[in-house]
């Protein structure tokens, strides 16, 4: 789905698609050159991160595993609640793994603290985090990322994975909805 297929729906679109390839082309040489010779795991949280996963994973310039996890955080509504659950767990064992947790945004940042913290409890060798959005203005809990897609301003955002309500996950770009689709 492209912005003008959108129509009324869209408010703005505040990054393009080449944006997003070009910066996520950046970050895969850098998290590549970080990880050499190390056994690395690329951990997806479903279902925001599918988009961010398949192409950050294809612009590696070598190859490693993936696996995923099912977490509840949101509901359908726009804010954050801080409560996590579990829907599906991990398949691998990440004992002396180097796991790098990849999403597709950090917004209050509680969802990805926990999930961190319960991987870490797994004697994996590391865990680390990247994420192609962060809203920085509305950070609740302080959690070191390593790898930053874009630092956007605390505004709902839909597309390239993320939804409203499990709409527009489709959308290649990333923007805000009009306020008519809220009410
Ligand atoms: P946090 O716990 O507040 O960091 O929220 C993390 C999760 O909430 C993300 O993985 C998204 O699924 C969802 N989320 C946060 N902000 C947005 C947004 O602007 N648009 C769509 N989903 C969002
Ligand atoms: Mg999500």
């Amino acid at each position: 789905m492209d912005a003008a297929h959108m129509g009324a729906d869209l408010e703005k679109v505040l990054i393009t698609e080449e944006e997003i390839q070009t910066r996520l082309g950046e970050l895969a040489e850098q998290i590549w050159a970080d990880y050499e010779g190390k056994d690395l795991l690329l951990v997806g949280v479903l279902k925001g991160a599918v988009v961010v996963m398949a192409d950050l994973m294809r612009a590696l310039p070598g190859t490693a595993p993936m696996d995923w996890m099912a977490i509840s955080s949101y509901g359908s509504g726009t804010k954050s609640s801080g409560v996590v659950r579990i829907l599906m767990d991990l398949r691998t064992d990440i004992t002396d793994k180097h796991v790098l947790i990849v999403e597709d945004i950090i917004d209050s940042g509680l969802t990805l603290s926990w999930i961190k913290t319960n991987l870490e409890s797994r004697s994996p060798a590391s865990v680390e985090i990247c994420t192609l959005l962060r809203k920085p203005e509305v950070a609740k809990v302080e959690i070191p990322v390593k790898y930053v897609g874009f630092d956007i301003p605390p505004e709902f955002v839909v597309g390239y994975g993320l939804d409203y309500d499990e709409r527009y996950r489709n959308l290649r770009v990333v923007g805000t909805l009009a306020p008519h689709v809220y009410s």
